[in-house]
């Protein structure tokens, strides 16, 4: 299966779901399982779905494509974390669900930019994660573990989060990278008031600002598996070749695999990888952004 197909499957889930909660308060998300179990098995395989986990957002519905996202960077440093199977297949569907709620607060409420919003459109967006949780039909004790799992979404290490305000270890750890992998997709893709950030001014930011929202383990973790230049990124090298990323040495976060797409003129190439951890004379010169369209 396409990383393609996969994706929009994932997207029609979620549109579907929200349809659903618009006319109904709880919903049976079963179907989330098989979906799981196909994109755990796609990305043992592949980094394919990461190119649009970073390159895609919907700016007429960001839930949906968000959610698309986190799950994707989540299962990503789960992967590398080595959980196994069932887990991932936990953590991938709590990635998928764990906006639902969004679809039953106000749409001004919505929005993602918590200190702008009003006193009263903050409480109905902090609704929006136990709201996820009751909508939620409990069909067997997977589900409802995946429920729990999404419903930690905004909790903090530090304890600053929300709705329980639970600190360090009392948070399952597939939340906290849920929570990590939330923060990274949120920053990196544009919402209405701003651009979104480059990939490596995303996990700077996480750490300066939001260091002690995390444990050290899932920090590393994020830094290991996601990267300073993440699958997915489109690059422009001194050489003034563009090209995308599509594998990590992980011992040198500064040097991808690329894929070269463009030559330094602007011209459109063959397809062609070159390993900056060998090519040692060409560097990454900047990432190129995503902008508000
Ligand atoms: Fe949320």
């Amino acid at each position: 299966m396409l990383a393609k197909q996969l994706y929009s499957e994932i997207l029609d889930f979620l549109k579907n779901c929200k349809q659903l909660l618009q006319i109904n308060t709880e919903i049976d998300i079963s179907k989330i399982i098989p979906i799981s179990e196909k994109v755990i098995d796609f990305m043992m395989q592949s980094n394919d779905l990461n190119y649009y986990a970073i390159n895609y957002y919907d700016e007429h519905d960001v839930f949906i494509s968000h959610s698309a996202n986190v799950a994707i960077f989540a299962v990503t440093i789960g992967i590398g974390m080595k959980y196994q199977q069932k887990e991932l297949v936990n953590l991938c569907s709590a990635g998928i669900i764990h906006d639902l709620g969004i679809a039953r607060v106000p749409a001004k409420a919505s929005e993602k930019t918590l200190d702008k919003l009003s006193k009263q459109n903050n409480y109905f967006f902090k609704k929006h994660v136990t709201l996820g949780y009751d909508s939620v039909i409990k069909v067997n004790e997977q589900i409802e573990r995946i429920a729990q799992i999404a419903s930690l979404h905004h909790e903090k290490y530090d304890g600053s989060g929300f709705p329980n305000g639970l600190k360090s270890d009392k948070i399952d750890p597939l939340g906290q990278i849920l929570s990590v992998a939330d923060a990274y997709e949120s920053l990196i893709h544009p919402r209405k008031q701003r651009d979104g950030r480059i990939p490596p001014l995303g996990i700077k930011h996480i750490l300066q600002n939001r260091g002690n929202f995390y444990s050290k383990e899932i920090l590393k973790a994020l830094l290991d598996h996601i990267s300073i230049y993440p699958v997915g990124v489109y690059v422009k090298l001194n050489s003034n070749e563009i090209g995308r990323v599509v594998g990590l040495n992980p011992d040198k976060p500064l040097q991808p695999i690329i894929k070269i797409l463009y030559d330094s003129k602007g011209v459109k190439v063959k397809p062609f990888e070159i390993n900056l951890g060998e090519e040692i004379q060409k560097k990454i010169k900047t990432c190129i952004p995503l902008k508000n369209k």
